[in-house]
């Protein structure tokens, strides 16, 4: 591999030149053996938020960073595998319901997830409440249980893209999250290394996700899919509201009840439309011919989800993790739920204990926000708006600021939102 000063590259994208593929092979090979410093990776990263990359490069990018780790041969699964990715959420438990649903209309869903940091929760964290259940599958075991049962959750292994999780790590403390060919090349880069056949991006847009706006989540979308496009992944996105929380659970334990409710045939009205809606899609893009409202309906996506769970040493029967505290946040007037703000709300349930401020914290099972109203629910002064649930009582009135600041109460109703804003393929 031709070797290059750090420097030179740093300044050729400081001044808005390409990087060349020699130069792109050789910083991301080079920064995971560890030879570019971390601070030189930094004032790359920054470059390359502040000048952009063109689809050449961003497509590099990603192959060096898939490059950088082993990528997963799931030749020896017969079903058609097919992925899905959040961009992530408040609320968004859908892969909890969404992966073994999609088994049971016949498809292998290799789902390797994440933890959360900051007020965006993490799948792991979530199964994890489950008694018993653990999140680290070695390869063979995960093949095993994708040929049987279809649906797999765990961890990604330290073996799949090792430049992502050193960079990732990196640009959450520089400042640098926000680039659209960082983040695509981090999704896209992981994704393909573990050799999904097809995929399904769900790129929230709202106050709630990275994407605050429709245009730059159209561009992030449009990024990916060509990225998986050109890797042999057949992409689609989805483009989805996040300036609401989904469902009425955010946090753990009460996500992954509210998740088994969808399972059951019920569930808040948006977390079954979305589940349906990356089903049909994920359905779609296996070649598949399935209805996976009928997979709900006649039990058999709750039948995957309970093998699922003791695949991986859970009891689906137990009873999960309740806080040992609950806090009311009510009304202060008559009026109407104008809007829920999903950061608010994140913001809430993470200093209550659902989430982690640093990657090595621990997370409370149990705590987590209830919404007990919705957008255009009528109120009155008194009634309650929210549950507030913690393990620690003093993290109460952080998270009651938080949340009393999310709920905002008109006079008038608000225009209904969609929750599905685009699809790209
Ligand atoms: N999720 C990822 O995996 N990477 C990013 O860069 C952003 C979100």
């Amino acid at each position: 591999m031709t070797e290059f000063a750090a420097v030179d590259v740093i300044r050729a994208k400081r001044d808005g030149h390409p990087l060349s593929d020699a130069q792109i092979d050789w910083v991301v090979d080079a920064y995971t053996k560890g030879v570019v410093a971390d601070e030189q990776m930094s004032a790359l990263a920054m470059a390359i938020l502040l000048r952009g990359m063109a689809p050449g490069e961003i497509a590099r990018w990603t192959a060096a960073m898939i490059a950088s780790g082993e990528r997963l041969d799931l030749s020896a699964v017969s079903r058609p595998t097919v992925d899905k990715h959040s961009t992530g959420g408040v609320g968004d438990k859908i892969t909890l319901p969404l992966t073994p649903l999609v088994a049971a209309c016949g498809a292998a869903v290799p789902q390797l997830s994440g933890r959360g940091l900051g007020h965006t929760g993490g799948t792991l964290d979530k199964l994890e409440s489950v008694p018993g259940w653990r999140a680290r599958l070695g390869n063979d075991e995960f093949v095993r249980q994708l040929q049987d049962i279809g649906a797999v959750i765990c961890a990604a292994g330290e073996g799949l893209a090792p430049a992502d999780r050193k960079l990732y790590a990196l640009r959450d403390v520089t400042g640098t999250v926000e680039a659209i060919p960082l983040i695509a090349s981090s999704i896209m880069s992981k994704k393909i290394a573990e050799g999904t056949g097809a995929l399904v991006l769900d790129v929230k847009v709202g106050t709630g996700a990275f994407m605050k706006d429709l245009d730059m989540a159209r561009e992030l979308a449009r990024t990916m899919v060509e990225l998986g496009g050109a890797h042999g992944v057949k992409t689609v996105a989805l483009l989805t509201d996040m300036n609401t929380p989904l469902g009425l659970t955010i946090g753990n334990a009460i996500e992954v009840e509210e998740s088994v409710e969808v399972l059951a045939g019920g569930g808040p009205a948006d977390v079954v439309e979305l589940t349906l809606a990356l089903a049909r899609e994920m359905l779609a893009a296996a070649g598949i011919d399935a209805d996976p409202a009928e997979a709900l309906r006649s039990g058999a996506a709750m039948d995957s989800w309970k093998a699922m769970i003791r695949a991986q040493g859970g009891d689906p029967d137990a009873p999960l993790p309740v806080a040992r505290e609950t806090e009311f946040l009510r009304a202060t007037e008559d009026g109407v739920v104008a809007s829920v703000d999903a950061l608010g709300v994140g913001l809430a349930a993470w200093r209550l204990g659902a989430g982690r401020a640093r990657k090595e914290d621990p997370v409370s099972a149990g705590a987590g926000v209830v919404l007990k109203v919705r957008p255009g629910d009528r109120v009155s002064a008194g009634d309650v708006l929210l549950e507030l649930r913690t393990d620690e009582p003093g993290r109460i009135p952080a998270a009651q600021a938080d949340a009393a600041g999310a709920i905002r109460i008109a006079q008038e109703a608000p225009e209904p939102g969609r929750l599905l804003l685009d699809r790209i393929a």
